[in-house]
């Protein structure tokens, strides 16, 4: 098949890529330059794991980028739109998803065939039929349904495992207005065998979105809740805690051959200082937003929010309260990516804790593997040094505040051993680490060192 892809990021660059290894012929649309002549030459513009194997194969051959979305319609049978939906301080911010509808419309105007628009991106249930339909009936002069189709293919990947994600996915949710648009889903994703491919209209596949994500990040602030009380009641320790409830029946089934197995899911319960990121941040936002828009409390979902904005300043004040006063102190941030895999720092909790410690008086070090570069544009003149080693970033720290569950880390106990009596405070707001392995330790859910 051929396919446009409207936004060339996180989700359209790997789903775009994908789909060409997959032997479609994917032009993927941008308006930033850089990406589109980054894709051209082979070049992958992101950190994701086997993302640049897949296109420095492809480019120039399935794959191809461009700045022109009206050619890349014109040459295509189906239009994916995978741009930013994100939250305005009030509500979605749907203007980049009616600006390229319209623009698909522009595209259709003067093309006489059949074409399907699907949308990728997370947006609030009823988005696909009443603003990208009408978007591009409007400007194509044309119907949704008789003269193109219309349907909403809601993305799963997480980023830093994208490519695993889309190659293996757990599911196919193929939303559209008439069966002719989900045929046309079908068919994509027809190099996918086995998988469960799910037809709903593009309401029901608008709302599975939503719904997967607030399920994973109810989980998350669950178990940070549940951290905080076991600090509070003293000398007992959150993973331990965590152990046996992972161990419950349902979570860790057993299976005849196999024996015990731990359903993947229990990664989300786990303390930590709380979860960031370009989605569960922002999905969480509006989806309660659109809830109170159509009288409906999300009681719940307001509860999961005000339990995660709290975690990065907890960190801060740990640390404030382990060192008896933040101002003048060396401070290490370890981790800016919101988590492992990955160089995006949207919403990642490194960004409130790096610019706290700064407050409050603190002298802040940070280190992470492969976001220095972003941290540098985000941070801008507030950018806090930037180490270019672990070990250059904790050597003469007084703290360290470990961020990310980079798999590097695991390295600390030896680092912090080679400090001797200097050894510094490890706060582990990731708890990855054993708290006996080094000599001052503070993890998120552990007041005093469970007696062993
Ligand atoms: N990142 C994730 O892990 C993830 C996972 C699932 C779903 N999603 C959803 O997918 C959507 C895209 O997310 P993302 O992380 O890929 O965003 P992103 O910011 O990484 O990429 C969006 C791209 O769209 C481009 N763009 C903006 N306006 C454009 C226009 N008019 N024409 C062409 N290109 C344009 C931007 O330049 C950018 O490259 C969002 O709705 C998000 O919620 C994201």
């Amino acid at each position: 098949m051929r396919v446009s892809v409207i936004g060339t990021g996180y989700v359209g660059l790997v789903s775009g890529a994908c789909l060409a290894a997959k032997n479609h012929s994917v032009v993927c649309v941008d308006v930033d330059r850089t990406k589109v002549d980054a894709v051209n030459a082979g070049k992958c513009p992101i950190h994701e794991e086997g993302l640049p194997g897949i296109i420095a194969r492809h480019a120039g051959s399935t794959l191809t980028a461009t700045t022109d979305l009206a050619a890349a319609v014109h040459e295509t049978d189906l239009t994916l739109v995978a741009a930013p939906t994100p939250f305005d301080g009030k509500r979605i911010d749907l203007s980049y998803v009616h600006e390229i509808a319209r623009r698909i419309g522009e595209a259709l105007a003067c093309k006489d065939d059949y074409h399907v628009v699907v949308v990728k991106s997370t947006v609030v249930p009823g988005t696909t039929d009443e603003v990208v339909g009408p978007a591009v009936a409007a400007a194509a002069g044309k119907e949704p349904g008789r003269d193109f189709g219309l349907g909403m293919n809601p993305e799963f990947l997480s980023e830093g495992v994208a490519v695993a994600d889309f190659m293996q996915p757990d599911r196919i949710v193929a939303g559209g207005i008439d069966e002719r648009t989900r045929d046309a889903i079908a068919a994509l994703y027809d190099g996918f065998p086995g998988v469960p491919l799910l037809r709903v209209n593009n309401r029901t596949a608008e709302m599975m979105k939503y719904a997967s994500n607030a399920l994973q990040a109810l989980m998350i602030s669950f178990a940070n809740e549940i951290a905080d009380l076991c600090e509070a009641v003293g000398d007992v320790d959150i993973v331990e805690v965590m152990r046996g409830v992972h161990s419950m029946k349902e979570l860790t089934p057993f299976h005849e051959r196999a024996g015990r197995v731990k359903a993947p899911i229990t990664s989300f319960l786990f303390p930590g200082c709380g979860f960031g990121g370009s989605c569960f941040p922002k999905d969480l936002k509006a989806i309660t937003a659109h809830g109170r828009a159509l009288d409906l409390p999300m009681k719940v979902l307001d509860a999961v929010i005000s339990v995660n904005a709290g975690r990065a300043l907890r960190m801060v004040d740990l640390a404030e309260a382990g060192l008896g006063g933040l101002a003048g102190r060396r401070v290490t941030v370890l981790g800016l990516a919101f988590k492992q895999g990955t160089d995006d720092m949207r919403e990642s909790p490194a960004i409130p804790i790096v610019l706290e410690l700064q407050r409050r008086g603190a002298v802040v070090t940070a280190f992470d593997p492969v976001a220095a570069n972003e941290a540098a544009r985000i941070f801008g003149t507030a950018a806090p040094r930037l180490a270019a080693s672990l070990e250059e970033a904790v050597r003469d720290s007084d703290a360290i505040l470990l961020v990310t569950r980079w798999p590097e880390f695991g390295d600390l106990p030896r680092l912090v051993a080679a400090r001797g009596a200097q050894s510094p405070l490890l706060i582990d707001g990731r708890r990855m680490i054993d708290p006996r392995a080094v000599p001052r330790y503070r993890g998120i859910g552990l007041r005093e060192r469970a007696a062993s």
